[in-house]
């Protein structure tokens, strides 16, 4: 397995270019299952979710090329299968928002039932309950979920117990095809669920709600072909970043989208991080001060993303002062905790909050990456911190961020992969 080998304590100065949203370019893709028409879509970043999403659809018959312009064009006309098999699903969990498309467009799906994983039991019971609301059988069998619907799914009025990214992307797919008006409440309203909602339209679908939280669907009979470009990737963006203050350097992100990070520029600022923003270029300059600590909570959007709450994790173990930060999405998002106690940190887990006394000075050390999020907090840990830092499993990191060693490496930090 890979790992990296970080050398620390190098304020990182430089322009960083974002990618893709890896979060908007797998419900987009999945979308693709909806229509027998050749889908474009451009800024698909290069990620192994985003490879493993293309396989799946492989899996089920879908073609996918990208043309000599780097436009990826998919097509879902020869489908020979309905089945999500488990060696793919058990490997990415979004493998799950193909069920909504192959159950409007084919009145069947089977998908391995996703496990757990590092950040909690993340269940699809919501999703499932929706389905059920338009007129679906649901069964379990062999650890396939079995989705059926003998006439069609219908449109219906379903209000979300809780607010789901994932929920609320597969009903709203389903409800694209379905038969009459569906209104879904107490949904997401992530700028990803956006995007997903303006590729959509541009397939022909009628909705409305977009940014709010109740989402309404006129169903219609087919959707066509479109070309399309995912949105800048806003966790991407804020992780640079939150890289620059950390190292007290100074990081310019191109081709980001500010509004999609308000709270995230708000907390910068309020650690004394100096934050510009130009059209879509966004300046984070901590002019080599210290950062100060601040206090997260996260919450559905646009409350503070759970995405960003562990690269603040890594900014406050340098921060002057004390942090709380509490996770309030996930049930066990706080493992890097335990790993940044390796580098020397204080910092003290209390029920679903860490408590970090900031210090001038954290020491590197071996670490080990357990999820995505966690994986890119230990590599700023490590950017900022003295001496070397090794962090291991960094396939997790593989799977969100488009060549990461080379974007930090462009803007000055001593870090390189190794292969085992
Ligand atoms: C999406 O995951 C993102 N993944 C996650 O990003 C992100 O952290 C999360 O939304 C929250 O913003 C993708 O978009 C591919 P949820 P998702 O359904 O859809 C509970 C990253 O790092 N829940 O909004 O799986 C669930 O257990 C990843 O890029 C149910 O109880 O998240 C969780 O506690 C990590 N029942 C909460 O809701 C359900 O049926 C939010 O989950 C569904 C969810």
């Amino acid at each position: 397995m890979d790992y990296f080998v970080i050398r620390g304590g190098k304020p990182l100065q430089g322009r960083v270019a974002i990618s893709g949203a890896k979060n908007a370019a797998l419900p987009i893709l999945a979308a693709s299952l909806l229509t027998s028409e050749t889908l474009r879509v451009s800024n698909v970043p290069h990620l192994n979710d985003v490879t493993t999403m293309i396989e799946l659809l492989g899996a089920l018959g879908v073609e996918a090329a990208v043309d000599e312009s780097g436009v990826l064009c998919i097509s879902a006309e020869h489908l020979n299968s309905r089945r999500a098999p488990y060696e793919l699903v058990k490997t990415m969990r979004a493998s799950i928002l193909v069920m909504g498309p192959l159950l409007a467009r084919f009145g069947r799906a089977e998908v391995s039932f996703p496990g757990g994983c590092a950040i909690g039991s993340r269940p699809v019971d919501l999703h499932l309950k929706g389905f059920e609301a338009m007129g679906a059988q649901i069964d379990v069998r062999d650890g396939y979920i079995v989705a059926t619907t003998e006439d069609g799914l219908r449109g219906c009025d379903f209000t979300f117990e809780t607010v789901t990214v994932g929920g609320t992307e597969n009903l709203l797919m389903a409800a694209a095809l379905a038969d009459g008006e569906t209104i879904l409440r107490n949904v997401a309203r992530e700028p990803e669920i956006t995007d997903l909602v303006k590729f959509l339209r541009s397939m022909g679908a009628v909705i409305s709600g977009d940014d709010s939280d109740t989402l309404t669907i006129q169903g219609v009979s087919t959707l066509h072909s479109c070309q399309y470009t995912v949105m800048p990737d806003r966790i991407e963006a804020g992780t640079y970043l939150v890289a620059a203050a950390a190292t007290r350097g100074c990081i310019t992100v191109d081709g980001a989208d500010a509004e999609h990070l308000g709270l995230v520029l708000d907390k910068l600022r309020e650690a004394g991080v100096d934050v510009q923003v130009e059209g879509t270029c966004i300046k984070a300059d901590m002019r080599g001060k210290r950062p100060r600590a601040v206090n997260i909570t996260t919450a559905p959007y646009p409350g503070f993303p759970t995405d960003m709450q562990a690269q603040f994790t890594a900014l406050n173990l340098f921060a002057d002062g004390v942090a709380r930060i509490t996770e309030t999405i996930f049930e066990n998002r706080l493992i890097h905790a335990q790993e940044m106690s390796r580098m020397g940190a204080n910092i003290a887990i209390d029920g679903h909050s860490v408590i970090i006394q900031g210090q001038e000075e954290v020491r590197g050390a071996p670490v080990m990456a357990s999820d995505l999020r966690a994986s890119a907090s230990l590599v700023i840990a490590g950017l900022a911190a003295q001496g070397e830092t090794r962090v291991d499993r960094i396939y997790h990191i593989d799977r969100g961020y488009e060549r990461i060693e080379e974007k930090l490496q462009s803007v000055g930090a001593d870090i390189v992969r190794k292969m085992r």
